[in-house]
Protein backbone atom coordinates (compact mmCIF):
# COMPACT_ATOMS: atom_id res chain seq x y z
CA UNK A 1 0.00 0.00 0.00
CA UNK A 2 1.30 3.63 -0.74
CA UNK A 3 2.24 5.86 2.01
CA UNK A 4 -0.27 8.24 0.86
CA UNK A 5 -3.08 5.62 0.92
CA UNK A 6 -2.24 4.23 4.07
CA UNK A 7 -1.93 8.15 5.31
CA UNK A 8 -5.69 8.35 4.11
CA UNK A 9 -7.40 5.32 5.78
CA UNK A 10 -4.97 5.88 9.19
CA UNK A 11 -7.24 9.73 9.01
CA UNK A 12 -10.37 8.40 8.82
CA UNK A 13 -9.68 5.45 11.45
CA UNK A 14 -9.02 8.71 13.53
CA UNK A 15 -12.14 10.71 12.67
CA UNK A 16 -14.06 7.26 13.19
CA UNK A 17 -12.49 6.88 16.41
CA UNK A 18 -12.96 10.50 17.30
CA UNK A 19 -17.02 10.42 16.74
CA UNK A 20 -16.99 6.84 18.70
CA UNK A 21 -15.07 4.06 17.63
CA UNK A 22 -15.84 2.27 13.60
CA UNK A 23 -17.40 3.30 10.69
CA UNK A 24 -21.08 2.73 10.65
CA UNK A 25 -23.58 1.36 8.28
CA UNK A 26 -27.10 3.17 8.31
CA UNK A 27 -28.90 0.44 10.13
CA UNK A 28 -28.87 -2.93 12.10
CA UNK A 29 -29.29 -6.53 10.11
CA UNK A 30 -30.72 -9.05 11.35
CA UNK A 31 -30.10 -12.16 10.32
CA UNK A 32 -32.15 -15.32 12.01
CA UNK A 33 -30.50 -17.83 13.61
CA UNK A 34 -32.44 -20.07 11.65
CA UNK A 35 -30.35 -19.13 7.80
CA UNK A 36 -27.51 -20.73 9.65
CA UNK A 37 -28.51 -24.18 10.01
CA UNK A 38 -31.62 -25.03 7.63
CA UNK A 39 -30.31 -27.79 4.93
CA UNK A 40 -32.76 -26.05 2.26
CA UNK A 41 -30.82 -23.04 2.76
CA UNK A 42 -27.28 -24.39 2.95
CA UNK A 43 -27.50 -26.01 0.15
CA UNK A 44 -28.77 -23.11 -2.24
CA UNK A 45 -25.34 -21.38 -0.21
CA UNK A 46 -23.48 -24.41 -1.45
CA UNK A 47 -25.14 -24.41 -5.07
CA UNK A 48 -25.99 -21.12 -5.99
CA UNK A 49 -22.70 -19.40 -4.23
CA UNK A 50 -20.12 -21.79 -3.99
CA UNK A 51 -20.54 -23.88 -6.88
CA UNK A 52 -21.30 -20.64 -9.35
CA UNK A 53 -19.02 -18.34 -8.82
CA UNK A 54 -14.94 -18.81 -9.47
CA UNK A 55 -13.72 -20.11 -6.00
CA UNK A 56 -10.31 -19.49 -5.23
CA UNK A 57 -8.60 -23.48 -4.51
CA UNK A 58 -5.05 -22.33 -3.60
CA UNK A 59 -2.41 -19.65 -3.95
CA UNK A 60 -0.26 -20.02 -6.37
CA UNK A 61 2.76 -20.35 -3.62
CA UNK A 62 1.47 -23.67 -3.08
CA UNK A 63 2.21 -24.51 -5.97
CA UNK A 64 5.46 -22.23 -7.07
CA UNK A 65 7.35 -24.81 -9.02
CA UNK A 66 6.37 -27.28 -12.08
CA UNK A 67 4.90 -30.46 -11.38
CA UNK A 68 4.28 -29.36 -7.53
CA UNK A 69 0.53 -30.56 -6.89
CA UNK A 70 -1.74 -29.85 -3.96
CA UNK A 71 -4.95 -31.65 -3.20
CA UNK A 72 -8.42 -30.09 -1.88
CA UNK A 73 -11.25 -31.87 -0.53
CA UNK A 74 -14.15 -29.57 -1.15
CA UNK A 75 -17.58 -29.61 -1.59
CA UNK A 76 -17.71 -33.61 -1.11
CA UNK A 77 -15.28 -33.82 -4.32
CA UNK A 78 -11.90 -34.37 -4.15
CA UNK A 79 -9.55 -31.92 -6.13
CA UNK A 80 -6.20 -31.92 -7.04
CA UNK A 81 -4.80 -28.82 -8.21
CA UNK A 82 -1.24 -29.40 -10.05
CA UNK A 83 1.21 -27.00 -12.26
CA UNK A 84 2.20 -28.40 -15.64
CA UNK A 85 5.71 -28.88 -16.97
CA UNK A 86 4.81 -25.78 -19.14
CA UNK A 87 4.03 -23.90 -15.83
CA UNK A 88 -0.09 -23.69 -16.11
CA UNK A 89 -1.94 -24.54 -13.31
CA UNK A 90 -4.78 -26.32 -13.25
CA UNK A 91 -7.85 -27.88 -11.52
CA UNK A 92 -8.36 -32.25 -12.05
CA UNK A 93 -11.04 -34.70 -10.08
CA UNK A 94 -8.67 -36.18 -7.67
CA UNK A 95 -9.48 -39.85 -9.16
CA UNK A 96 -8.16 -42.00 -12.14
CA UNK A 97 -9.80 -42.80 -15.00
CA UNK A 98 -9.54 -46.40 -14.96
CA UNK A 99 -11.90 -46.82 -12.39
CA UNK A 100 -11.85 -44.03 -9.76
CA UNK A 101 -8.72 -44.41 -7.10
CA UNK A 102 -7.82 -41.18 -5.28
CA UNK A 103 -4.37 -40.23 -6.94
CA UNK A 104 -2.47 -38.42 -4.72
CA UNK A 105 -2.60 -37.01 -1.16
CA UNK A 106 -1.96 -33.83 0.46
CA UNK A 107 0.79 -31.94 -1.57
CA UNK A 108 4.22 -32.41 -3.31
CA UNK A 109 6.28 -32.46 -6.45
CA UNK A 110 6.05 -35.09 -8.75
CA UNK A 111 6.62 -35.09 -12.65
CA UNK A 112 4.84 -38.79 -13.18
CA UNK A 113 1.75 -39.16 -10.46
CA UNK A 114 0.84 -43.14 -10.40
CA UNK A 115 -2.40 -44.39 -9.16
CA UNK A 116 -2.25 -46.54 -6.31
CA UNK A 117 -4.35 -49.06 -7.27
CA UNK A 118 -3.24 -50.08 -10.98
CA UNK A 119 -0.20 -48.18 -11.75
CA UNK A 120 -1.66 -46.09 -14.17
CA UNK A 121 0.71 -42.98 -14.86
CA UNK A 122 -0.15 -39.50 -15.72
CA UNK A 123 1.47 -36.09 -16.62
CA UNK A 124 1.10 -33.10 -13.92
CA UNK A 125 -0.94 -31.54 -17.49
CA UNK A 126 -3.04 -34.80 -16.73
CA UNK A 127 -2.53 -36.91 -19.79
CA UNK A 128 -2.31 -40.35 -19.56
CA UNK A 129 1.37 -41.40 -20.26
CA UNK A 130 1.56 -45.08 -18.86
CA UNK A 131 -0.31 -48.22 -18.17
CA UNK A 132 0.98 -51.08 -16.64
CA UNK A 133 0.33 -54.72 -19.04
CA UNK A 134 -1.11 -52.04 -21.73
CA UNK A 135 -0.93 -54.91 -24.83
CA UNK A 136 -2.79 -56.94 -22.47
CA UNK A 137 -5.68 -54.05 -21.75
CA UNK A 138 -7.07 -53.57 -25.15
CA UNK A 139 -8.55 -49.82 -26.04
CA UNK A 140 -7.71 -47.03 -23.99
CA UNK A 141 -9.77 -43.90 -25.12
CA UNK A 142 -9.40 -41.34 -22.69
CA UNK A 143 -7.54 -37.79 -22.88
CA UNK A 144 -7.04 -37.94 -19.30
CA UNK A 145 -7.94 -36.70 -16.08
CA UNK A 146 -11.06 -34.82 -15.40
CA UNK A 147 -10.37 -31.06 -15.54
CA UNK A 148 -12.33 -27.92 -13.98
CA UNK A 149 -12.56 -24.40 -15.59
CA UNK A 150 -9.22 -23.06 -13.64
CA UNK A 151 -7.90 -19.45 -14.45
CA UNK A 152 -4.64 -18.25 -11.87
CA UNK A 153 -4.36 -14.17 -11.10
CA UNK A 154 -3.31 -11.93 -9.11
CA UNK A 155 -1.06 -15.12 -7.57
CA UNK A 156 -4.52 -17.19 -6.82
CA UNK A 157 -5.62 -20.33 -8.88
CA UNK A 158 -9.68 -20.44 -9.09
CA UNK A 159 -11.99 -22.80 -10.35
CA UNK A 160 -15.44 -23.04 -10.69
CA UNK A 161 -16.32 -26.14 -8.55
CA UNK A 162 -19.55 -26.22 -10.51
CA UNK A 163 -18.65 -27.06 -13.88
CA UNK A 164 -19.20 -30.62 -15.38
CA UNK A 165 -15.74 -31.81 -15.34
CA UNK A 166 -14.28 -32.86 -18.44
CA UNK A 167 -11.60 -34.81 -19.89
CA UNK A 168 -8.85 -32.81 -21.95
CA UNK A 169 -9.52 -29.37 -22.73
CA UNK A 170 -11.43 -27.88 -20.01
CA UNK A 171 -14.39 -25.56 -20.32
CA UNK A 172 -13.73 -22.13 -20.82
CA UNK A 173 -11.87 -20.32 -17.64
CA UNK A 174 -13.73 -18.21 -15.33
CA UNK A 175 -14.29 -14.87 -16.16
CA UNK A 176 -12.32 -13.32 -13.72
CA UNK A 177 -12.64 -9.63 -14.37
CA UNK A 178 -15.89 -9.55 -13.99
CA UNK A 179 -15.96 -11.35 -11.22
CA UNK A 180 -13.30 -9.23 -9.48
CA UNK A 181 -15.11 -5.60 -9.90
CA UNK A 182 -11.93 -3.38 -10.04
CA UNK A 183 -10.52 -5.55 -6.51
CA UNK A 184 -7.60 -6.91 -8.73
CA UNK A 185 -5.36 -4.20 -7.61
CA UNK A 186 -6.44 -4.67 -4.15
CA UNK A 187 -5.01 -8.22 -4.52
CA UNK A 188 -1.96 -6.61 -6.50
CA UNK A 189 -1.29 -5.24 -3.36
CA UNK A 190 -0.47 -8.16 -1.38
CA UNK A 191 2.09 -9.49 -4.19
CA UNK A 192 0.93 -13.20 -3.60
CA UNK A 193 2.86 -14.49 -6.77
CA UNK A 194 5.78 -13.58 -4.73
CA UNK A 195 5.29 -15.55 -1.26
CA UNK A 196 6.70 -18.15 -0.16
CA UNK A 197 4.88 -21.02 2.33
CA UNK A 198 6.20 -20.85 5.64
CA UNK A 199 3.26 -23.35 7.30
CA UNK A 200 -0.44 -24.74 5.91
CA UNK A 201 -2.94 -26.54 8.25
CA UNK A 202 -6.46 -27.73 7.90
CA UNK A 203 -9.14 -26.85 10.92
CA UNK A 204 -12.63 -28.36 11.13
CA UNK A 205 -14.74 -25.55 11.94
CA UNK A 206 -18.69 -24.93 12.24
CA UNK A 207 -20.99 -23.88 9.46
CA UNK A 208 -19.35 -21.39 7.34
CA UNK A 209 -21.13 -18.32 7.61
CA UNK A 210 -20.64 -18.62 11.99
CA UNK A 211 -16.99 -19.32 10.67
CA UNK A 212 -17.03 -16.56 8.24
CA UNK A 213 -18.38 -13.85 10.80
CA UNK A 214 -15.22 -14.13 12.77
CA UNK A 215 -13.18 -12.58 10.29
CA UNK A 216 -15.20 -9.86 9.59
CA UNK A 217 -15.58 -7.39 12.91
CA UNK A 218 -13.23 -6.00 14.96
CA UNK A 219 -15.85 -5.05 17.77
CA UNK A 220 -14.64 -8.32 19.10
CA UNK A 221 -11.15 -7.96 19.95
CA UNK A 222 -10.99 -6.04 23.11
CA UNK A 223 -13.15 -9.03 24.57
CA UNK A 224 -12.34 -12.08 22.71
CA UNK A 225 -8.65 -11.67 22.11
CA UNK A 226 -8.02 -9.28 24.45
CA UNK A 227 -4.88 -10.89 25.66
CA UNK A 228 -3.57 -11.72 21.94
CA UNK A 229 -5.07 -9.54 18.71
CA UNK A 230 -6.63 -7.03 21.16
CA UNK A 231 -3.22 -6.04 22.72
CA UNK A 232 -2.16 -4.36 19.61
CA UNK A 233 -5.60 -3.60 17.94
CA UNK A 234 -8.36 -1.59 19.45
CA UNK A 235 -11.49 -3.07 19.64
CA UNK A 236 -14.04 -1.63 17.76
CA UNK A 237 -12.08 1.18 15.97
CA UNK A 238 -12.56 0.08 12.45
CA UNK A 239 -12.96 1.43 8.97
CA UNK A 240 -14.53 -0.31 5.81
CA UNK A 241 -14.01 -0.81 1.89
CA UNK A 242 -15.97 -2.48 -0.73
CA UNK A 243 -15.65 -3.61 -4.61
CA UNK A 244 -18.43 -5.05 -5.43
CA UNK A 245 -19.02 -8.40 -3.05
CA UNK A 246 -15.60 -8.19 -2.12
CA UNK A 247 -14.23 -6.23 0.33
CA UNK A 248 -11.12 -4.54 2.78
CA UNK A 249 -11.38 -3.37 6.24
CA UNK A 250 -8.87 -1.73 8.54
CA UNK A 251 -8.37 -1.72 12.76
CA UNK A 252 -6.52 0.66 14.32
CA UNK A 253 -3.67 -0.12 16.53
CA UNK A 254 -3.72 1.07 19.90
CA UNK A 255 -0.69 3.31 18.97
CA UNK A 256 -2.60 5.18 16.51
CA UNK A 257 -5.10 5.86 18.90
CA UNK A 258 -2.86 7.03 20.83
CA UNK A 259 -0.50 8.99 18.82
CA UNK A 260 -3.11 9.92 16.42
CA UNK A 261 -2.32 11.41 13.36
CA UNK A 262 1.28 12.57 14.47
CA UNK A 263 1.77 9.05 14.81
CA UNK A 264 0.71 7.96 11.50
CA UNK A 265 3.05 11.09 9.74
CA UNK A 266 6.03 10.52 11.42
CA UNK A 267 6.22 6.75 11.53
CA UNK A 268 7.92 5.64 8.21
CA UNK A 269 4.95 2.48 6.99
CA UNK A 270 2.18 4.04 8.01
CA UNK A 271 0.36 1.42 7.04
CA UNK A 272 1.62 -1.03 10.30
CA UNK A 273 -0.35 1.64 12.73
CA UNK A 274 -3.53 -0.33 11.29
CA UNK A 275 -4.42 -4.08 10.52
CA UNK A 276 -5.95 -4.94 7.26
CA UNK A 277 -8.11 -7.88 6.04
CA UNK A 278 -8.86 -8.38 2.14
CA UNK A 279 -11.64 -10.45 1.73
CA UNK A 280 -12.32 -12.23 -1.56
CA UNK A 281 -16.05 -13.40 -1.18
CA UNK A 282 -17.64 -16.08 -0.56
CA UNK A 283 -14.52 -17.65 1.41
CA UNK A 284 -11.18 -16.17 1.23
CA UNK A 285 -9.74 -13.87 3.74
CA UNK A 286 -5.95 -12.48 3.78
CA UNK A 287 -5.01 -10.80 7.02
CA UNK A 288 -1.74 -8.74 7.30
CA UNK A 289 0.54 -7.48 4.36
CA UNK A 290 2.86 -8.43 1.72
CA UNK A 291 5.66 -8.93 4.38
CA UNK A 292 3.32 -11.19 6.20
CA UNK A 293 0.34 -13.28 5.46
CA UNK A 294 -2.10 -15.03 7.26
CA UNK A 295 -4.63 -16.73 4.29
CA UNK A 296 -7.87 -18.46 5.11
CA UNK A 297 -10.29 -20.52 2.78
CA UNK A 298 -13.48 -21.08 4.61
CA UNK A 299 -15.34 -23.98 3.00
CA UNK A 300 -19.05 -25.90 3.65
CA UNK A 301 -18.47 -28.92 5.35
CA UNK A 302 -20.60 -32.59 4.55
CA UNK A 303 -23.13 -30.88 6.11
CA UNK A 304 -24.83 -27.15 7.56
CA UNK A 305 -23.31 -27.48 10.89
CA UNK A 306 -19.47 -27.95 9.59
CA UNK A 307 -17.00 -26.51 7.76
CA UNK A 308 -12.98 -26.77 7.02
CA UNK A 309 -10.59 -24.09 6.83
CA UNK A 310 -7.68 -24.55 4.60
CA UNK A 311 -4.85 -22.05 6.00
CA UNK A 312 -1.77 -20.86 4.47
CA UNK A 313 0.97 -18.62 6.52
CA UNK A 314 2.76 -16.60 3.72
CA UNK A 315 5.46 -14.34 3.95
CA UNK A 316 7.71 -12.31 1.11
CA UNK A 317 11.20 -13.49 2.37
CA UNK A 318 11.75 -17.06 1.88
CA UNK A 319 12.68 -19.12 5.25
CA UNK A 320 16.39 -19.84 5.05
CA UNK A 321 16.70 -23.17 6.91
CA UNK A 322 20.26 -22.40 8.11
CA UNK A 323 18.98 -19.04 10.04
CA UNK A 324 17.16 -21.01 13.03
CA UNK A 325 16.10 -18.04 14.70
CA UNK A 326 14.54 -16.66 12.02
CA UNK A 327 12.86 -19.61 11.45
CA UNK A 328 11.80 -20.17 14.85
CA UNK A 329 10.21 -16.61 15.04
CA UNK A 330 8.25 -17.67 11.70
CA UNK A 331 7.25 -20.45 13.80
CA UNK A 332 6.40 -18.70 16.88
CA UNK A 333 3.92 -16.32 15.00
CA UNK A 334 2.11 -19.35 13.07
CA UNK A 335 2.16 -21.33 16.66
CA UNK A 336 0.33 -17.83 17.78
CA UNK A 337 -2.10 -17.12 14.62
CA UNK A 338 -2.93 -21.08 15.30
CA UNK A 339 -3.94 -20.30 18.62
CA UNK A 340 -5.96 -16.79 18.21
CA UNK A 341 -8.12 -19.02 15.18
CA UNK A 342 -8.59 -22.13 17.08
CA UNK A 343 -8.27 -21.54 21.15
CA UNK A 344 -10.62 -17.82 20.61
CA UNK A 345 -12.15 -17.68 17.37
CA UNK A 346 -13.35 -21.10 16.51
CA UNK A 347 -13.79 -22.24 19.88
CA UNK A 348 -16.48 -19.70 20.11
CA UNK A 349 -17.75 -20.08 16.53
CA UNK A 350 -18.23 -24.37 17.56
CA UNK A 351 -19.67 -22.97 20.59
CA UNK A 352 -22.33 -21.07 18.33
CA UNK A 353 -23.25 -23.81 16.85
CA UNK A 354 -24.28 -25.83 19.38
CA UNK A 355 -26.32 -23.04 20.52
CA UNK A 356 -28.25 -22.78 17.20
CA UNK A 357 -30.76 -25.39 17.69
CA UNK A 358 -32.10 -24.14 20.87
CA UNK A 359 -32.08 -20.32 19.35
CA UNK A 360 -33.41 -20.91 16.01
CA UNK A 361 -35.56 -23.10 17.54
CA UNK A 362 -36.60 -20.12 19.69
CA UNK A 363 -37.05 -17.85 16.55
CA UNK A 364 -34.05 -15.73 17.43
CA UNK A 365 -32.27 -13.29 15.03
CA UNK A 366 -28.73 -12.65 14.77
CA UNK A 367 -28.43 -9.02 15.16
CA UNK A 368 -25.35 -7.08 13.31
CA UNK A 369 -24.87 -3.67 14.68
CA UNK A 370 -24.24 -0.60 12.98
CA UNK A 371 -20.66 -1.16 13.96
CA UNK A 372 -20.33 -4.81 12.07
CA UNK A 373 -20.61 -3.19 8.57
CA UNK A 374 -18.28 -5.58 6.70
CA UNK A 375 -20.56 -8.88 8.01
CA UNK A 376 -23.68 -6.80 6.87
CA UNK A 377 -22.44 -6.84 3.68
CA UNK A 378 -21.15 -10.04 3.94
CA UNK A 379 -24.43 -11.45 4.65
CA UNK A 380 -26.25 -8.90 2.28
CA UNK A 381 -24.08 -10.46 -0.63
CA UNK A 382 -24.82 -13.98 0.80
CA UNK A 383 -28.48 -12.95 0.50
CA UNK A 384 -28.35 -11.62 -3.34
CA UNK A 385 -26.83 -14.47 -4.60
CA UNK A 386 -29.73 -16.60 -3.28
CA UNK A 387 -32.36 -13.91 -4.41
CA UNK A 388 -33.54 -12.55 -1.16
CA UNK A 389 -33.88 -8.91 -0.94
CA UNK A 390 -31.97 -8.20 2.97
CA UNK A 391 -34.71 -4.83 2.86
CA UNK A 392 -37.19 -6.39 4.11
S1 LIG B 1 -8.02 -47.22 -10.70
FE1 LIG B 1 -6.17 -46.24 -11.15
S2 LIG B 1 -5.02 -47.66 -12.18
FE2 LIG B 1 -6.86 -48.66 -11.80
FE1 LIG C 1 -11.41 -13.07 15.94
Amino acid sequence: MEREEALALCERLVAAMAAGGSELAEGQLHVPAAEYRDPTRWRAEVDRIFRAVPVVLAPSALVAEPNSFVTRDVLGTALLVARGADGVARTFVNACVHRGARLCDGAGSERRLTCPYHGWTYDTAGRLVGVPHRDQFGDIATDGLLQLPTAERHGLVFATLGATPTAGEPAAPPDLDTWLDGFGPILDDLALADQHVVAVSELPGPNWKVAKDGYFDGYHFSALHKDTLGRVYRGNAQVFEAWGPHQRFHFATHRLHDGGMTSAHEHPRPHQLMGTVTALFPNTAFAGDRDGLLMSQVFPGAAPGTSITFQTHLRRRPLDPADTSDLDKALERVRYLEFVVQEEDYATGLAIGSNLPAMAGAAQDFVFGRNELANQRFHTWVRHFLEIDSSQ
